[in-house]
């Protein structure tokens, strides 16, 4: 039983270093929610379903699932082609969104993804700055 101390020691680390992790999600979940409903509910409404024939649906997007990238950088720099999601064409224009910060970006794909595409884990702030990179505008 001697290392027991020491094994309790290495639980309290573990479950410690879990809470963190899990704050950060719940943190980058809840405040891309809140930027989610200031900046996209107008057109994809709340409930991600969109508008018939206007805005594309992000609930049960195929074309999310596909294009986390080209998503990422169209949340910064609008979008403004002719897509299909789910079979079904749109060629609206969405509008970019450069005062968002990378971070903001981040929490916003984070919810999206876990709210529509069942993808439990968090975007990285750094994954968009390296992506956001890659999009810049010329
Ligand atoms: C003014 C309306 C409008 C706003 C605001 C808007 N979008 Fe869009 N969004 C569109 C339209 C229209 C398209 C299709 C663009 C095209 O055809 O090129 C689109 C496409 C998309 C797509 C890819 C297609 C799909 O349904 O999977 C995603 C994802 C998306 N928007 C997410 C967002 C997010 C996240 C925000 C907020 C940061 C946002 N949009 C804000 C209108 C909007």
């Amino acid at each position: 039983m001697k290392y027991f101390p020491f094994l309790l020691a290495l639980a309290a680390l573990f479950s410690a270093c879990d809470s963190k992790e899990d704050l950060k999600k719940k943190q980058y979940y809840v405040e891309g929610m809140e930027l989610y409903k200031t900046h996209c509910a107008n057109c994809h409404q709340n409930d991600g379903k969109g508008l018939v024939g206007l805005y594309p649906p992000l609930a049960g997007s195929d074309f999310m699932l596909k294009n986390k990238e080209l998503v990422i950088c169209a949340i910064r720099n609008g979008l403004s082609d002719t897509i299909v999601v789910n079979g079904k064409t749109y060629h609206q224009p969405m509008p970019p969104n450069s005062q968002l910060l990378a971070l903001d970006i981040a929490e916003i794909s984070t919810y999206i993804y876990k709210q529509w595409g069942n993808k439990e884990e968090i975007t990285e702030t750094k994954e968009v700055e390296k992506i956001l990179e890659k999009c810049k505008k010329k």
